[in-house]
């Protein structure tokens, strides 16, 4: 059987060697924005996954942009510093081809926030708080910062912070930068009725709303040297009857692409409490119906998790590539068993190290994983 999954795919000036990707994970494990060894263990884990494309976690282009104060940060020497040793190291041992991404973010009024495993609330006046910023003085919920209006010179300030972060990361050798304008951060409060309530040239219209995020793509895509392939996490819906619907994620990628973005990859939610309906490929019909609409090479996310699963998505051209996150947690061998299960073994590298717990000659994963067809062993 022939894969898609496992076929190339060019995003623009970058051919992944497959069509998946790890999908940007925050570790809220950096230290004053530096990466450390958690991250050199976690990358260089997910550096031998045979994914095509590693998304780093989401990126602070300034210190208040973090969300926590454990969150990743690319705005100063000393953080370029340490990202580069890690980034340096876990392509150093990945397979050849791999494609290494960058998700550049500013967290607007989710920002100043505790860890997961410290409580996910606002930080308290005794956690060191910083104060937060957004399109419109309105917290994310009841009891959260109310972060102040962002000013136009703010707006000037984060754009400039987006071109030297990307440009930090083009001297880092990354293949790919991603603006994320979703989630319910800071690109995504400006494209969001829900949290956009300004009067100016930034609020109002979709072409309002959608104006500094336009304007953070074009500059960064100029300073960007042409083998970097710039792409953008969107928000399809908010799940919310007066949020973003699906359309305007259709002109936002439509957009996105006039202005040199390769890529779009469409999540949901975030901007404010919603029911969303989790459940296997839950956010695929919003890439189906973005790539549909516009012809951008689209990924999608979202609950995606078994390997046929991930086929039949491309297979039915509901999307260009998938992103799995929590797969990858709970199985950084993925992309091996879904070359096993999708008879794609010759499309794929073990590190020389691993051959031999590998399918290709350890029939013992086929004991691990029994599936319908699987040779005797
Ligand atoms: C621990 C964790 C951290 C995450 N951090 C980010 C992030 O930094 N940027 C982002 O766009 N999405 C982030 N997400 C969302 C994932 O990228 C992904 O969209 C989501 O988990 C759904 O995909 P999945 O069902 O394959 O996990 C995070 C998810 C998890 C579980």
């Amino acid at each position: 059987m022939s894969s898609i999954l496992f076929t190339p795919l060019d995003v623009g000036p970058v051919r992944m060697p497959n069509r998946i990707a790890v999908s940007p994970m925050c570790q809220y494990s950096a230290v004053d924005g530096r990466a450390n060894d958690w991250h050199l263990m976690n990358l260089m884990q997910l550096g031998i996954s045979g994914a095509g494309l590693i998304m780093l976690e989401a990126t602070a282009i300034e210190p208040q942009a973090r969300i926590t104060h454990g969150c990743l940060g690319l705005y100063d020497d000393a953080s370029e510093k340490a990202l580069g040793h890690v980034i340096e190291s876990a392509r150093r041992v990945a397979p050849e081809g791999t494609r290494w991404g960058i998700q550049l973010g500013h967290a607007g009024r989710k920002a100043s926030a505790q860890r997961p495993w410290e409580g996910r609330g606002a930080l308290g006046p005794d956690e060191r708080p910083w104060i937060t910023e957004a399109p419109s003085a309105i917290p994310f919920v009841a009891g959260w910062h109310t972060p102040r209006e962002m000013t136009v010179d703010g707006i000037t300030r984060v754009k400039a912070a987006f071109v030297a972060s990307a440009s930090r990361a083009a001297r880092l050798g990354f293949d790919v930068v991603e603006i994320h304008a979703a989630h319910g951060y800071l690109l995504h409060q400006f494209l969001s009725p829900l949290a956009n309530r300004r009067q100016d040239d930034y609020g109002g219209t979709l072409e309002n709303r959608m104006r500094l995020t336009l304007e953070i793509a074009d500059a960064v895509k100029a300073a960007l040297p042409p083998e970097v392939a710039l792409g953008s996490r969107i928000t399809g819906t908010d799940w919310l009857p007066d949020g973003i619907t699906v359309d305007e994620a259709a002109t936002l990628a439509k957009a996105l692409e006039q202005r040199g973005v390769a890529y779009v990859c469409v999540t949901s939610g975030g901007v404010a409490p919603a029911r969303i309906p989790v459940a296997a490929g839950y956010q695929t019909h919003l890439a189906a119906e973005v790539k549909a609409a516009t012809g951008v090479i689209t990924r999608t996310v979202g609950m995606i998790v078994a390997p046929r699963q991930a086929e039949a998505v491309l297979a039915e051209g509901q999307a260009d590539f998938v992103a799995l996150g929590r797969a990858f947690i709970d199985d950084p061998r993925w992309v091996w068993h879904a070359a096993e299960q999708l008879d794609a073994l010759d499309g794929i590298q073990y590190p020389p190290q691993y051959e031999r717990g590998g399918a290709r000659n350890w029939r013992g994963s086929a004991l691990l994983r029994p599936r319908e067809g699987a040779g005797r062993i």
